[in-house]
């Protein structure tokens, strides 16, 4: 054992949203800090999210009801570090830091410009800290010595009393995402929830999905959900048909509630009466089905949906009542079955990981102490539409205090 004294105060594991702003937090407390990834630049999940404009926040999250929009074990426990460090914080920060942002749907803020802004914001936040950073830097383990731990990277072992784990989920391998948070709370003898991709598209096989291949590239409003009873859940966004199944916000939301196995339904043509519609045209009407349908529905979504049944295949005057009923209750209620997801590669985050019963609500530390957990790596998922990023803020911010 090293009898040399710890030159940091903690070291913050993962440059990414949760741990470049904790690192700022803390060392803008006089907490001296080292910031360690080994990826060559910091924040890239930051650089591309948001479609490039980064997501920032949601003006919509309510701290007090947080299960509104974070699932998990205990979607309470993210409850402190939301209240003590809201959206509305962030918003002040991103302020002051001089960046343009608009809201664009349902509370969901972005940046005018570049999610490189944030990146900015992040690190100037870090140096107003004097936050050292090491990067490329691979951590090959850390260790428990005595009071204080030994981190060994490839640039040599430092000693700290207060490891911080930002690591992050599973999701896009490519751009440095890894599972060292979750083998470092095994090691340590804390417990996981298991990790599965979220906010993910889904996808389908096999002859049903047919007739449904040649939809791809279509996007249309719906309202979509899963689940029965007090477990169902529903959300009203758009769905995009892709070449292996569906996606688009309406599938990423729900994918983080679907479990293998159940279905999912949707409703192609919410807030319309169909039936009422349809029966209305038949009076009126000699067009095909498929054109008195289009008013309703995108064409080419009429096209493929009367194609399946011939008595949808003529005109709507000689359609049968029956016929009409079931392509009604049909759109209404489409029933499907995934066949998985799109996995890690297209997932935006990753549900599960450390179980929130090892941690400290107001700290994030965890049972083994000095080891801190924040951000995605914790078993608490957001909703799409900024959620994720806030709670990477609120955990980051309520940890950095702690150090
Ligand atoms: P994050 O993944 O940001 O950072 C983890 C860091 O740890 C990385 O820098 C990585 O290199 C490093 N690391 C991993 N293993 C390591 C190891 N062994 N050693 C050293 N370093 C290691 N959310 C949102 O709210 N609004 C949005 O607009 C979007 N958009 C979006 C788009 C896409 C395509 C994706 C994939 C995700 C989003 N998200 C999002 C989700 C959001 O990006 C995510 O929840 C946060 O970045 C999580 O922040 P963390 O800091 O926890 O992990």
């Amino acid at each position: 054992m090293s009898d040399s004294p710890s030159v940091y105060d903690a070291i913050v594991i993962g440059a990414g949203a949760a741990g470049l702003f904790c690192a700022g937090v803390a060392g803008q407390l006089g907490v001296k800090v080292l910031l360690v990834d080994h990826a060559p630049k910091v924040g890239e999940k930051i650089r591309i999210s948001g479609g490039g404009r980064c997501n920032f926040t949601n003006r919509e999250l309510d701290p007090r009801a947080p299960h509104r929009h974070f699932l998990g074990g205990n979607p309470q426990f993210c409850r402190s570090a939301l209240s003590r460090y809201t959206a509305g914080d962030f918003i002040d920060l991103v302020r002051r830091h001089g960046i343009a942002f608009h809201e664009k749907h349902k509370g969901q803020l972005f940046g005018d410009r570049s999610s490189e802004d944030f990146i900015r914001l992040l690190l100037a936040e870090c140096g107003a800290g004097g936050v050292e950073h090491w990067q490329p830097c691979r951590v090959e383990a850390v260790r428990r010595e005595g009071e204080r731990y030994a981190v060994d990277t490839d640039r040599g072992t430092v000693h700290t009393p207060r490891v911080v784990v930002a690591t992050g989920g599973l999701s896009i391998p490519q751009i440095g995402a890894s599972d060292f948070g979750h083998r470092l709370a095994r090691q340590f003898g804390l417990d996981l929830v298991e990790p599965r991709p979220a906010l993910v598209p889904l996808t389908f096989g096999g002859e049903a999905w047919q007739p449904y291949a040649q939809l791809a590239g279509l996007a249309l409003p719906v309202r979509i959900a899963t689940g029965e009873k007090k477990a169902a859940m529903a959300f009203d966004e758009d769905l995009l048909f892709t070449h292996r199944g569906l996606s688009g916000p309406a599938v990423l939301q729900i994918s983080s509630y679907w479990t293998p196995g159940t279905p999912i339904r949707v409703d192609l043509a919410p807030g319309s009466d169909v039936a009422q519609l349809l029966a209305q045209a038949k009076l009126r009407s000699r067009k095909l089905l498929a054109n008195e349908l289009a008013a309703i529905v995108p064409a080419r979504l009429a096209d493929a949906w009367t194609q399946q049944d011939p008595g949808w295949q003529r005109p709507v005057n000689e359609a049968a009542d029956k016929a009409l009923g079931a392509l009604a209750q049909g759109l209404a209620r489409w029933e499907l079955l995934p066949t998985g997801t799109e996995g890690y590669r297209k997932a935006e985050v990753t549900a599960g990981g450390i179980d929130t019963r090892m941690l400290s609500q107001q700290t994030m530390e965890s049972r083994q102490s000095g080891l801190y957990f924040i951000g995605e790596v914790v078993d608490v998922t957001g909703w799409l539409g900024g959620y994720n990023f806030q709670w990477a803020w609120a955990s980051g911010w309520a940890c950095g205090q702690a150090l």
